[in-house]
This record gives C-alpha cells, structure tokens and sequence, in this order.
C-alpha cells in the first residue's frame, strides 16, 4: 500500500506522537512516520529517539533559521504531511505557504473558541460547561484554519490536572482518526471516506 510520508514537530510530553506511532503501526494506516522535528530538548524528543525515529533537535535558532532547516530535513525525506504535536512555536507565513495545505495542528479547545495559550485555564476561569480539542488545517494565521475533527465533553470538575489528562486521552484517539481521514481524502483523492463520522466514547462526542 501506498503511504504519505509524515513529519512530526513537537515540543512537549509526546502523547500525541505516541498515539500517532501506534496508529502507524497498523497496516491500513495510510501514513509511515518519517522524521520528528523538535524545537527543544523534551519529553517527545526522547520518546522519538527511543521508538528509533529519525529524530532532529533544532534549538536555539531564530524563527528564519529553524525553519529553513525543517524545510530541508522535510525535502530531504520526502514529506507529504507535517502534524504539528504539541509543537508550542508558531509558524511563520513564509513556511505555512510553502507547506500550504500540508500542516495539521492539535488544539486543545474547540476552536474557534479560546485560540492560543492556556486554553484549559481560561476554560476553567470563565466556568465554561464544554471543553475539547480540534484538529485543523494550518493556515497563515493562529488556530484558525479550517477545522477538520473536533471532540467535545462536558467539563464537570474544576481540578486542572484532570482536564488535561482528558483532553489528551481523547485527543489520542482523534489525531490519528483525523490524519487518515486527510491523507485519504486530500493527499490520495480517495473520496470513500468524505462522509462525516459522529460517535460517541464515553459520553464524549466525536465528529470528524
Ligand atoms: C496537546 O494537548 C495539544 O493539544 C497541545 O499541547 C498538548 C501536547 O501534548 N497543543 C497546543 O497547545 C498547541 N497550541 P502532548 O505533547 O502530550 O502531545
């Protein structure tokens, strides 16, 4: 089976990666994971290197110079799709064109709502009922592309340490849902997958 080279950039814990590994494992998985790209030394970064992916640390740089060297890592290994990780550094216009269309990004809000930082601490500081994450495309401007996959739950303690391990829990099973569905859709044109999925786990609803 054909597969679309993938890059990861991440630069936190690494449970969105792990949860990409895993999903890449499977055969009928359309993607195989070529290359993660960390902006500094962290969880995700030991995580890729001890799964034995080609794993480059690019710290230290301005914005202008750890880009340019993503870029040639990504040609050099032939990269169809960067899935932003847990990656804390924005992208610059100048790279998003280049990649125009071939960077998805985790957020963990329901987007359009709370783009940016501290999405759980706003979320809790505002007594908002809903909490999830989305899955979009990245374009030249923050957490606003167009939204491919969102999850949503209800927020029923205020215990921040809580929120987030749920919002990462869920946010391992729709990454990898999402990017198959895109690499199938967009990168291979196949359109048996178009329909949109709505389901639920553990009162949680999913649609992507
Ligand atoms: C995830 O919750 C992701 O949504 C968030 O960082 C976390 C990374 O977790 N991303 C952002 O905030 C991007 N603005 P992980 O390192 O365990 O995958």
């Amino acid at each position: 089976m054909n597969k679309a080279n993938l890059s990861v950039f991440a630069s936190g814990i690494g449970s969105n990666l792990l949860a990409i590994h895993k999903a890449s494992m499977d055969k009928s998985f359309p993607g195989k994971l070529q290359l993660v790209i960390c902006n500094k030394i962290c969880p995700a970064f030991e995580l890729a290197k001890s799964l034995n992916y080609d794993t480059k640390l690019i710290s230290n740089l301005d914005k202008d110079k750890f880009e340019e060297i993503a870029h040639q890592e990504l040609i050099k290994k032939k990269i169809d799709l960067i899935c932003l990780a847990g990656y804390m550094r924005v992208l610059s216009p100048k790279f998003v064109f280049k990649w125009k269309n071939k960077i998805l990004n985790i957020h963990p809000s329901i987007l359009p709502l709370f783009p940016g930082l501290n999405t759980h601490k706003k979320i809790l500081l505002n007594g908002v009922k809903i909490h999830g994450s989305t899955v979009h495309i990245v374009n030249e401007r923050l957490d606003s592309g167009k939204i491919l996959g969102q999850f949503a739950f209800a927020v029923k303690s205020n215990d921040l340490d809580f929120l987030i391990y749920n919002i990462k829990k869920y946010e391992n099973l729709l990454y990898p849902e999402v990017i198959k569905k895109y690499i199938w859709t967009f990168l291979f044109k196949e359109d048996k997958f178009l329909n949109y999925k709505n389901i639920h786990i553990d009162n949680v609803v999913f649609s992507y």
